[in-house]
């Protein structure tokens, strides 16, 4: 029970790499709130099935790049809560495209959807993390190292997510907040289902580990940065991808 006590907000907590993070949050005894879009019943679900297990979560929907929605998600959970220990900021878009198909609307959806998401949740949480301080994590990517063709605009609102963490973390260090981000190469979620199997075998085979990430393995790094074991880790990008990196 490392959590005990604590209030976690988890965006994009109804699947993949987010639901991971929600079930391990709460297994280590946070009270977890799950954001989501659209998906009510996979938030239900993994509601639920938290519960079963003992522990404590609920489900609010709204669309984090919406600043009123994210405001009165934020005032529902603190009137409710009191307060908020952890702020998991893992919602995210992909979409690929190359140089020549790139628009004002692909670029808006992409940082809105993975900048402006976590600048918005940070910005409208502040106020309700206590005295004692909190912890941020910030979800950005191991593209920012090595974009691939087509992913450049998802690459550059990464790298964007990985700078406002670090000078977050110079911010609100004096508050007693660390800021930290984790980097995650190829992981099994709905993202990522798309990818040719040729690429997803590349990505395996190129990885001295020899497989893809499964969202279980982000989700322990998660919540490691988002306890107290990692108080004296702040505004680092911490790159989840299994040696593929190193391997290149
Ligand atoms: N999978 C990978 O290979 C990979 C690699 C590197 C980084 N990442 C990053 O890791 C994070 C999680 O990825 P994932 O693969 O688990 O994604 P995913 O399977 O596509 O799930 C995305 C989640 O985000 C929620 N979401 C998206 N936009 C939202 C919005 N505007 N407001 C509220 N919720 C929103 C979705 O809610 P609904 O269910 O309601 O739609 C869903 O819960 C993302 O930031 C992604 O960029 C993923």
């Amino acid at each position: 029970m490392k959590q005990a006590d604590m209030v976690a907000i988890v965006t994009g907590g109804s699947r993949g790499i987010g639901a991971a993070i929600a079930r391990k949050l709460a297994r280590e005894g946070a009270e977890v709130v799950i954001v989501y879009r659209n998906n009510q019943q996979q938030a239900e679900h993994v509601v639920a099935d938290i519960i079963r297990q003992g522990g404590k979560a609920e489900a609010y929907a709204a669309d984090v790049t919406q600043e009123q929605e994210v405001r009165q998600l934020l005032d529902e959970v603190a009137q409710r809560h009191g307060h908020i220990d952890i702020l998991i900021n893992n919602a995210g878009v992909f979409e690929g495209r190359p140089l020549g198909e790139v628009d004002a609307d692909h670029i808006a959806r992409v940082f809105d959807g993975n900048m402006g998401s976590m600048l918005l949740m940070t910005r409208h949480a502040l106020p309700f993390f206590p005295a004692r301080g909190g912890r941020i994590v910030n979800l950005s990517s191991n593209l920012i190292y090595s974009p691939r063709i087509g992913t450049a605009i998802y690459s550059a609102s990464k790298a964007a997510v990985s700078v406002l963490t670090h000078a977050y973390a110079l911010e609100l260090g004096p508050r007693g907040i660390t800021v930290n981000a984790v980097a995650p190469a190829m992981t099994e979620t709905d993202m990522t289902a798309a990818t040719p199997p040729a690429r997803r075998e590349a990505v395996a085979n190129g990885t001295p580990l020899g497989r893809v990430a499964r969202p279980e393995d982000i989700a322990d790094v998660v919540a490691f940065l988002a306890s107290d074991d990692a108080r004296w880790i702040t505004g680092r990008t911490l790159l989840t991808d299994g040696g593929l990196t190193a391997a290149l």
